[in-house]
């Protein structure tokens, strides 16, 4: 099985100073992109998949085409539960195959998210998955997963060292200002938090919400202890931008190979744009 827990890859980035890019994927077309990029460039690689996309595509389907794609391209890579909520969900898909687990016990009080997480770690041990969870809360729309700007916080960095200490989780969700889909307007990071964070806990920090961010932005807080950089909008983005261009080109096109292939393409310089950004070409 060439579906691996991205725990070593967070690690190896963390001693190396770059980031693990992970990128939110939906079906065949996604995976291809994203898993024959990486495998170019010599990249280590996340495949994030939220709940409904699992739905959307199937956890089977899914799971095998990951698995596929990475046995074609000789690049072992982590398909990853991204804001999973549910405890029964995440066994069953870790049962399933997955091996690198986000249990989101963000929308919960400090002592309830910890329980939550707990119960999903001590699970996971006993299958070598990775497991990352979010302390503080992003705001903005992720797929069903929809937070006002007036319920998102910041992560305080004591709470994150007594929240990693009690629940045992591999790499650490911060908030410091990003927040998932469009940005209106320029986005602030909190760089003096994230600093404070990483004076404060060892484990790989993971930033949300990076489409839209500024490359040096991501770049500072890459130096500043961020290991995975996940992003989904900017490639939903591309993609439908480029097929709307081919159909306002081509009215009359139903052709499912023409219309979707300048969909992958412009994903594609996406995800090497992302790539270069992270520091993780020729990383593996
Ligand atoms: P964006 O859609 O803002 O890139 O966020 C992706 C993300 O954080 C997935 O968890």
């Amino acid at each position: 099985m060439y579906l691996i827990s991205n725990r070593e890859m967070l690690k190896k980035a963390q001693r190396g100073g770059y980031a693990v890019p992970a990128f939110n994927v939906h079906n065949l077309e996604t995976v291809q992109v994203v898993v024959e990029t990486a495998a170019a460039m010599a990249s280590p690689v996340i495949l994030a998949g939220t709940p409904s996309t699992f739905t959307y595509a199937g956890l089977e389907y899914l799971v095998s085409i990951c698995h596929q794609a990475a046995r074609v391209n000789h690049l072992p890579i982590a398909l990853h539960l991204d804001h999973h909520e549910e405890y029964d969900d995440i066994c069953h898909k870790v049962r399933s195959g997955i091996r690198s687990v986000m249990i989101d016990g963000s929308h919960f009080a400090f002592e309830q998210n910890i329980e939550a997480v707990r119960r999903v770690v001590k699970y996971c041990q006993n299958y070598d998955v990775s497991v990352e969870a979010e302390l503080g809360r992003l705001g903005g729309q992720e797929d069903d997963l929809v937070v006002d700007g007036q319920d998102s916080f910041y992560t305080d960095p004591m709470a994150a060292k007594e929240y990693i200490t009690r629940t045992g989780i591999d790499s650490l969700a911060v908030a410091i200002g990003s927040a998932h889909g469009l940005y209106h307007g320029e986005p602030h990071l909190d760089f003096e938090r994230l600093a404070a964070i990483k004076q404060q806990v060892d484990i790989p920090l993971v930033l949300h919400g990076a489409s839209g961010i500024p490359e040096k932005m991501v770049k500072r807080a890459i130096a500043l202890g961020v290991c995975k950089v996940n992003v989904a909008t900017d490639l939903k983005i591309a993609f439908a931008d480029a097929v709307k261009a081919h159909f306002a080109e081509h009215p009359d096109a139903n052709d499912p190979r023409k219309y979707i292939t300048p969909g992958k393409d412009a994903m594609r310089k996406v995800v090497e744009d992302k790539i270069k950004i992270c520091g993780s070409a020729a990383m593996l």
